[in-house]
């Protein structure tokens, strides 16, 4: 059974803010969620993320998978993102990611388990990230969306910059520059922010925004601020997870003290 959160805080009725005494309390309640709309619906549609931060959660699938029978040959997914250009077969690609933290680990079929393509050519890349959203579209939409946020206040690459509210929670899946601070972030597994990809394709705000739920976990006092500003900030674009307070009544936030620690209650 996982770990009950040591304070619920009600910011306004719809949203739900729960802060665990650890993350790894947090990935196992998180993960739990996602186990249950597995086991009532085994066909659902995953949008998943990577980064350090949703580690745990794979972690605890992968043991429910071996341990408690969760299966997910039903299951079909679509990650948030991908470097560009990349190869599949460099260890900081999101594809190798999701290959060592996930995939390899439990019985989605290939073919079911989509991650956006870092070595599509450039001329091909506006037509590979409208496909992948047809895709989505055609599944019907995402039952669930896993989110990590950037220190920035990314979620996936949507990264800030200046549009109304009205266009920044519309946006498809597309090719993006990287922000300086998701660059820096990145660098020391690049060995170097000369080394990072200055470009990466991401899905939009449009996909995220109408996943029937929408988890995102943030864990450490890296992220108090970027939290806090998603939280109790204006809904923005220059902080595009506080785009998620326009569908609050889908989105839970999964915290530990540390990250907690900006919020003002
Ligand atoms: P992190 O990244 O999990 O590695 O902190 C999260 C993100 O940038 O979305």
């Amino acid at each position: 059974m996982s770990a009950q959160p040591c304070r619920f805080i009600a910011l306004n009725s719809a949203l739900e803010v729960l802060v665990y005494q650890t993350s790894k309390d947090a990935s196992a309640s998180a993960a739990a969620r996602i186990a249950s709309l597995i086991r009532s619906k085994p066909s659902a549609t995953l949008g998943l993320a990577t980064g350090s931060t949703p580690i745990a959660v794979y972690q605890e699938l992968v043991r429910m998978h071996r341990l408690e029978g969760l299966s997910f040959s039903n299951i079909t997914s679509y990650n948030l993102d991908e470097y560009y250009p990349i190869s599949p077969l460099n260890d900081q690609s999101y594809r190798w990611f999701m290959h060592q933290n996930l995939f390899q680990h439990i019985d989605i079929p290939a073919n079911q388990a989509h991650v956006l393509d870092g070595t599509v050519p450039a001329h091909a890349a506006s037509e590979h990230a409208d496909q992948f959203d047809r895709w989505i579209e055609q599944a019907g939409g995402l039952d669930l969306q896993l989110l990590g946020i950037g220190r920035n206040g990314h979620v996936g690459f949507n990264e800030p910059f200046e549009a109304s509210l009205i266009d920044a929670c519309d946006l498809p899946t597309r090719l993006i520059e990287l922000h300086p601070v998701t660059i820096a972030d990145a660098a020391p597994a690049f060995h170097g922010s000369q080394n990072v990809p200055t470009h990466a394709l991401t899905v939009g705000t449009r996909q995220i925004l109408k996943a029937r739920q929408i988890l995102i976990l943030a864990f450490g006092k890296n992220k108090a601020d970027a939290v806090a500003a998603s939280l109790q900030g204006l809904a923005e674009s220059e902080v595009p997870a506080s785009l998620l307070q326009t569908v609050a009544d889908r989105v839970v936030w999964f915290l530990d003290e540390d990250s907690a620690a900006g919020l003002k209650v």
